[in-house]
């Protein structure tokens, strides 16, 4: 046999092996998508930054894609950057994020149109009733018309609550009266009809303010107004979560008629004396604070692992009312929690860590199917 027959079969050979080795590893990888394992069970969400929807990320990108089938904006829907000023609307980024979710079969969750966080400073400073009520109107005609037909849900309003089940005292209770949450309802229902409708609140598990809660989607839906479901944010502490409130919860809410989601899932591992994310709580930074700088000691690494483990038996025990997980972002290096409550901290609190490698938290979720 000429040498020239002899390179061109052992090339065809590398190329089979290639082949199969590739095809081996691709099936490896379906296997271990978190969107694939639990395709049957509920939604997998992500946040997304910025520069995630930009696609400027390629390694963060690679993952959204292989792992996410729901994704919800970290910053870039709220009212500060979709609604600077009065008659002044930026869609850019949000159009993005729906370009984004058409092109990779990913349902998008709006978040948020009603929050008292995040206002634009014009909104912040109007005074006079009729003006608020002008701005609250036309903010939701407006980005909820705009993107009617085109997005999965909408986190209709965000954190209304009390941590003892009382309204809190934000500028929407202040100007509009405690109806301005079931008026948001009507208004979004009105402006994106087809679009499903939450409220999204965090530590709305714990009895108090889940009463509370309850109290205030009842008297949504004795309005007669619509509301499909409740995001429990599910902010929370390695071995501290609150796995019989959760589930008490699920079956509360799930009793009238709404959908329960965890829609900002992760889990604190740095030292902090309360639980929950209102953003306006602050700690000074001192080093005690940050005591893994050089990385996670391994029986923390467990615990973490422990915990998602048992969040998502929870979840699976309750797939016929539970029907979306979303974390707060992609991995821990683009955790809020490297920032708040204290700021430049090294958090881990994801299932995937700074280099995008799944994390034995994510080993144990996916277990949760075997
Ligand atoms: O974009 C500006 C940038 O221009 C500026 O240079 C920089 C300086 O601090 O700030 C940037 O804005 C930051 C923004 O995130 C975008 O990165 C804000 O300071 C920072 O406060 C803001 O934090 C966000 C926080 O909401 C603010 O309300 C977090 O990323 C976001 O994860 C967090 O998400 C909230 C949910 O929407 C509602 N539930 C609680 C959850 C956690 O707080």
């Amino acid at each position: 046999m000429s040498y020239k027959k002899n390179i061109t079969r052992y090339s065809i050979a590398l190329a089979i092996t290639a082949l199969t080795v590739s095809t081996q590893s691709l099936q490896a990888q379906d296997k271990s998508s978190l969107k694939k394992v639990f395709a049957k069970d509920f939604g997998i969400g992500t946040a997304m930054s910025a520069a995630q929807i930009e696609e400027r990320d390629p390694k963060a990108n690679a993952v959204i894609l292989q792992h996410f089938n729901m994704a919800t904006p970290e910053n870039i829907m709220k009212a500060e950057i979709i609604h600077p000023q009065w008659d002044v609307y930026n869609f850019d980024l949000a159009d993005k994020m729906i370009a984004y979710g058409q092109k990779n079969k990913i349902k998008i969750n709006g978040h948020t149109l009603i929050w008292h966080s995040q206002l634009p400073a014009f909104a912040r400073n109007i005074k006079s009733v009729d003006s608020f009520r002008t701005f609250f109107t036309n903010h939701i005609n407006t980005v909820a018309g705009r993107y009617k037909g085109k997005i999965f849900s909408w986190d209709v309003v965000n954190e209304a609550l009390n941590e003892d089940g009382t309204m809190r005292k934000s500028i929407f209770l202040n100007r509009l009266g405690d109806d301005f949450v079931t008026e948001a309802f009507r208004l979004a229902a009105i402006a994106s009809p087809k679009t499903e409708l939450y409220y999204n609140d965090y530590n709305n598990e714990q009895p108090a303010k889940r009463a509370g809660c309850i109290a205030l989607m009842k008297k949504i839906q004795d309005a007669g107004v619509r509301i499909d479901g409740v995001g429990i944010q599910g902010h929370w502490h390695v071995g501290k979560v609150p796995f019989k409130d959760i589930e008490e919860s699920i079956l509360q809410y799930a009793a009238m008629g709404l959908k329960v989601m965890f829609t900002e899932l992760d889990i604190e591992v740095l030292p902090r004396s309360f639980q929950g994310a209102d953003v306006n709580q602050r700690v000074a930074s001192n080093p005690a604070l940050n005591p893994y700088k050089e990385g996670l000691p391994d029986s923390v690494q467990q615990q973490l692992a422990s915990d998602y483990e048992n969040l998502f038996k929870l979840f699976l025990k309750h797939k016929d009312k539970v029907t979306r997980v979303t974390f707060w972002g992609v991995n821990d290096g683009q955790s809020w929690l490297n920032d708040w409550p204290v700021r430049g901290r090294t958090n881990y609190p994801l299932l995937f860590d700074r280099e995008f490698n799944p994390k034995p938290a994510y080993y144990k979720v996916i277990d949760t199917k075997k």
